[in-house]
């Protein structure tokens, strides 16, 4: 369970997120949008003790995330950057089993190899497990980084842009996988995306951002509206329901 109080991000006199409380469900897909800049990474960042806070509190499953050692928050939550840096020659067998650390502290057991083989298969990575980062394609890699989060097996997972450097079939089998380990394992994932159709056809909740502060939270249905979309990108879309999905078209 990921509860936020009035957290706030500063940097000098410039607030990048603007007193935010929310709560979010458990064992559910909720998807965070909004323009590039209006502080998505800087409260996913904030609630995962990446970055200080500047105001305000953040609790994971109860624990005060400023409070919390960092190993301890570790087992509970797990996160995707945006930028992730790991570009040294490490195979994406080594790359997933690094997710595993606050665990095992770098001595793998059964147990956590059990978790690394699952997290390369769930992710349909096994024939390139022993190739190296810098050998695959840029989707294949985001694909490898997602393994290394879920092999954390932790209950919440925070991914900043999953859908980066995807094609359109290795994204919707992404958000497929991603609805997976929220109905059959009962993970709560939170998400940025920037593809509001991904968001509106998979998740349960829609966090919508501008500038620091969360201007609408709800379903697809309430969210992926034409004022809603006003509201967040200040652009007009057409919003059409398709098989029972709200899906927004732009045209010229
Ligand atoms: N170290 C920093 N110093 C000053 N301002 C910063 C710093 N880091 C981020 N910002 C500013 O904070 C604001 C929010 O940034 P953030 O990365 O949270 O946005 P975002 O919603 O994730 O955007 P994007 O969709 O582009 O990833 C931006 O205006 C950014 O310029
Ligand atoms: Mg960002």
């Amino acid at each position: 369970m990921i509860e936020t109080e009035d957290l706030t991000r500063r940097y000098g006199d410039t607030v990048v997120v603007d007193g935010v409380s929310l709560s979010l469900p458990e064992r559910a897909f909720v998807s965070v949008i909004g323009a590039n800049g209006a502080g998505k990474s800087s409260f996913l960042s904030m609630v995962s003790r990446l970055l200080p806070m500047s105001a305000g509190r953040a609790f994971v499953d109860g624990l005060d995330v400023s409070a919390t050692p960092g190993d301890v928050l570790a087992r509970r939550l797990g996160i995707l950057r945006q930028e992730h840096g790991v570009t040294a020659r490490v195979t994406i067998r080594d790359l997933v089993a690094f997710g595993r650390y606050p665990h095992s502290k770098g001595r793998l057991t059964a147990a956590d190899r059990a978790h690394i083989a699952d997290a390369l298969a769930f992710l349909d990575l096994e024939p390139l497990a022993d190739r190296f980062l810098d050998e695959v394609s840029g989707g294949q890699r985001q694909r490898a980084y997602i393994a290394m989060v879920l092999a954390q097996d932790t209950d919440c997972i925070l991914l900043d842009e999953p859908l980066n450097n995807l094609d359109m079939r290795h994204a919707a089998s992404m958000m497929g996988l991603l609805r997976r380990a929220v109905d059959e394992r009962g993970r709560t994932i939170v998400a940025v995306l920037h593809d509001i159709n991904f968001a509106s056809c998979y998740s349960d909740r829609i966090v919508a951002m501008r500038d620091g502060k969360v201007v609408a939270m709800g379903p697809p249905e309430e969210i992926v509206t034409p004022q809603v979309m006003r509201a967040v990108y200040g652009i007009d879309v057409e919003v059409v329901t398709v098989k029972g999905y709200r899906t927004v078209f732009f045209y010229r």
